[in-house]
């Protein structure tokens, strides 16, 4: 199967009603390109309104964070089915906000994924070492045992309904983006950990995007690395500039 670019932006928990319609307004009237896939994490409260919105166009919904239980005594958590029937299609799992802030670990998180996967939601699963894993040699290790968890858990077919965000959590928020070289090592990285430890046909298939202080003036450069299908995108997506961001991708 082949690629298609994806691009998603992560809201976390920033935005309005009010807001919320002018940033997602912007987005479903602009002219994307048909190439990329595009997909909107929004935080809960918002998922129907943000669904409204893009009704009419290619853009999808995510939200940012699913439990692993279909319904019952879980005060505060949101359910897979919950979401679907808010309008979204997808989830974010395994953000390094989760995994660092909320202590969520690579079992939970993977646990997360097999049901949201069983029940028919798209995830954008996160991984990506701290600055401290890099500087001491350890950033591939760290992202296998990540994917590692997951692959454990779900069968070879489920990669399909799955886009890899890898986000060096030294670079989220930071202004620093990873250069798109040491980026692509460790894209290519991944792949070759995915042909190794599911498939061939996954490791080929599988989008895998990046995520870190993407811009519209950092964007371009990575977008030619060959392993970068897309990009994960925080601080910008709330901004005009998502748009540019959306139509720069390419595979
Ligand atoms: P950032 O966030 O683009 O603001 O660095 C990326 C993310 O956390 O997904």
């Amino acid at each position: 199967m082949a690629r298609r670019a994806w691009v998603g932006g992560n809201f976390k928990m920033n935005g309005t009603s009010s807001s919320i319609k002018e940033i997602i307004g912007h987005l479903a009237a602009a002219k994307l390109s048909n190439d990329v896939e595009v997909v909107v994490g929004v935080p809960f409260p918002y998922l129907a309104l943000a669904s409204s919105l893009v009704e009419k166009t290619n853009v999808a919904i995510a939200a940012q964070n699913a439990y692993t239980k279909g319904s019952g005594a879980f005060t505060g958590e949101v359910s897979t089915s919950m979401i679907l029937d808010s309008g979204a299609s997808w989830v974010i799992l395994g953000h390094s906000e989760r995994r660092h802030i909320f202590h969520e670990t690579s079992e939970f998180v993977a646990e997360k994924v097999a049901f949201a996967l069983e029940n028919k939601l798209k995830v954008v699963l996160c991984v990506g070492e701290t600055k401290e894993e890099r500087e001491a040699g350890r950033a591939e290790a760290v992202v296998d045992g990540q994917l590692a968890a997951v692959i454990k858990r779900v069968d070879p077919s489920a990669w399909a309904n799955i886009v890899i965000a890898y986000e060096p959590v030294w670079a989220i928020g930071t202004g620093l983006t990873a250069t798109p070289k040491d980026a692509e090592d460790i894209h290519a990285h991944i792949r070759k950990f995915m042909s190794e430890h599911v498939n061939a046909e996954v490791s080929k298939s599988v989008r895998i995007v990046y995520g870190g202080s993407v811009t519209a003036k950092t964007a371009p450069e990575l977008s030619e690395e060959a392993d970068i299908d897309g990009f994960l995108v925080g601080g910008a997506s709330l901004k005009p500039e998502f748009v540019e961001i959306v139509n720069t991708a390419k595979l």
